[in-house]
């Protein structure tokens, strides 16, 4: 069975007055009348402990929207179970039929819950109407389309017979069961990396970060309407540390599927080797883990391009993506003109709650997230090789509100140049226009990650120099363009070094850490 690339899922444009705007708006008021009883998902039953976390919007931390339930260590022990329960029907399936689920789930997604995915993106993760509709409907549903047209791919590709030798690869599952860990910041990949698992035969135990639970149990609960077999995936909701040690000790533990930090990622990985001998199987470990994203301008740069990059690269969706702006490299002779218009761009910025659709900043995620981005601001306000040249003040009464911040260094090493903040602050650094090699060696020697990163320039030359220069210092590269937004099925998306396995979401090179191939050679 051939499924061709599909078409990517059209973005709603929700303009004032429109019937999309509407439908959505009516939604987010649903889930505000309603205090929601949030179970976990295991073997397809609703398991409520008792023991419950509640959810409020980041940017009205008054409001309860709900509470889910908390499970322990028993409740991830029958997730595990529950799964390799599901294990052999699920991966004996013909594979259409699995196909058949997620592409359901993504026509759900398209029509009948669309609004109700993006209010409850909206409301969980204070993300805008417009950042909702490209993340957890477009982005989501191009997922679970593209990856059913990748795995059609790969399931094509077999080898060459001989006379009186037939040979043929068998695409198996993985002999056990995965583990998906997704993170608050992309509803879409929240979905992207159990299905993916599991769209290959593979059963999965999911624990989404706790801020994103809102929008992961409607995925689960389209999941099933649209047909997903019991215990194919167990969304249980626990502390990292303990799913962890549980699954990481489990014999059948057989990958992991993993967004988030660096640090939690690096310390999984130790846990992982530590355990090796346990297991029937090498696991896959597949992780992408932040990045500290730069954009290098040119001295020969179309100057509203660069700032528009910059100002839509780094504070949509308030600078938590993980391919966000957030280190950039200014030419002196375009300085004075970029920095007034971008500064101008960021008066434009209205924030608020997402309810209110003029509002284009909205929350960070919670208080330890506010509370970190402030304190790089706050460091800023005293160091001598830093000046705040926009934004720079924060209040946490009504919720996690920062100022799109604007940090300019004269020391392209400073502590913002470097790590990784994940909030709306982009430092800049001015630098002598015609030291371009010597910043290209600055660009990619500044961070350990390597995501995403962006060159302007209408000079050819300097395009090809920086695409050269800077082979290894992003996994998604963008000439004349913002470094974030990539589209699935168009720029597959992953980096390298302190960014991750580089195993590209959205393409088959992902799908093919999901299954584990068999030669299978007949002679007659
Ligand atoms: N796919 C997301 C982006 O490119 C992470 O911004």
């Amino acid at each position: 069975f051939e499924y061709a690339a599909p078409a990517n899922e059209p973005v709603l444009s929700y303009a004032p007055g429109s019937a999309e705007r509407i439908a959505l708006k009516k939604q987010l008021a649903a889930f505000k009348g309603e205090v929601a009883d949030i179970p976990m998902y295991i073997g397809g039953q609703e398991v409520r402990t008792g023991k419950t976390v509640d959810l409020r919007p980041p940017h009205e931390i008054k409001h309860k929207l709900g509470h889910f339930h908390v499970g322990d260590a028993s409740h991830v022990k029958s997730a595990i179970a529950a799964a390799l329960e599901a294990r052999e029907k699920w991966a004996n399936m013909d594979w259409e039929q699995r196909a058949g689920i997620f592409l359901r789930a993504a026509d759900l997604l398209a029509t009948k819950y669309r609004y109700h995915i993006n209010a409850a993106t909206m409301l969980g993760q204070s993300k805008n109407a417009f950042q909702a509709e490209i993340d957890s409907a477009c982005e989501l549903i191009d997922f679970l389309r593209y990856n059913v047209h990748f795995l059609s791919e790969i399931y094509r590709q077999q080898p060459v017979c001989a006379p009186g030798i037939h040979n043929r690869v068998e695409y198996r599952p993985l002999e056990g069961f995965v583990l998906a860990v997704t993170p608050f910041n992309f509803t879409a990949i929240a979905g992207n990396l159990p299905t993916s698992a599991a769209l290959c035969g593979n059963v999965v135990v999911w624990k989404p970060a706790n801020t994103q639970v809102f929008a992961a149990q409607i995925i689960m609960k389209v999941l099933i309407e649209a047909g997903l077999p019991a215990g194919v995936i167990n969304l249980v909701y626990a502390g990292g540390p303990l799913i962890g040690d549980i699954c990481f000790a489990d014999p059948h533990f057989a990958g992991i599927h993993f967004t988030g930090s660096t640090g939690v990622f690096q310390t999984m990985w130790k846990t992982i080797g530590e355990n090796i001998h346990k297991y029937k199987t090498y696991p896959r470990i597949v992780g992408e883990t932040g990045g500290k994203d730069f954009v290098l301008i040119h001295k020969s740069a179309d100057v509203d391009i660069a700032v528009t990059a910059l100002a839509r690269g780094a504070f949509e969706y308030q600078g938590q993506k993980c391919s966000a702006a957030s280190r950039a490299y200014i030419p002196s002779n375009l300085a004075d003109n970029i920095k007034s218009k971008l500064v101008a761009e960021l008066k434009t910025m209205k924030m608020g709650t997402t309810e209110d659709f003029s509002n284009f900043i909205n929350a960070v995620i919670d208080e330890r997230s506010f509370d970190k981005i402030a304190s790089y601001i706050d460091n800023a306000k005293k160091d001598p090789a830093a000046k705040i040249i926009a934004g720079g003040n924060y209040n946490k009464s009504e919720g996690y509100f920062i100022e799109p911040t604007i940090i300019e260094t004269t020391d392209p090493k400073y502590i913002t140049m470097c790590e990784e903040i994940f909030g709306p602050v982009l430092t800049i650094h001015v630098y002598e226009a015609d030291k371009f090699e010597e910043i290209m060696q600055i660009v990619d020697t500044t961070s350990e990650y390597a995501l995403t990163g962006a060159v302007i320039a209408q000079d050819r030359y300097a395009v090809e120099l920086a695409t050269r220069k800077l082979v290894n210092a992003a996994g998604n590269f963008y000439i004349n363009d913002k470094p974030t937004g990539a589209v699935v099925g168009q720029q597959p998306f992953g980096g390298a070094r302190a960014s991750g396995t580089n195993d590209k979401a959205g393409s088959m090179l992902n799908l093919y850490r999901w299954l584990s191939a068999r030669s299978i050679k007949e002679t007659f």
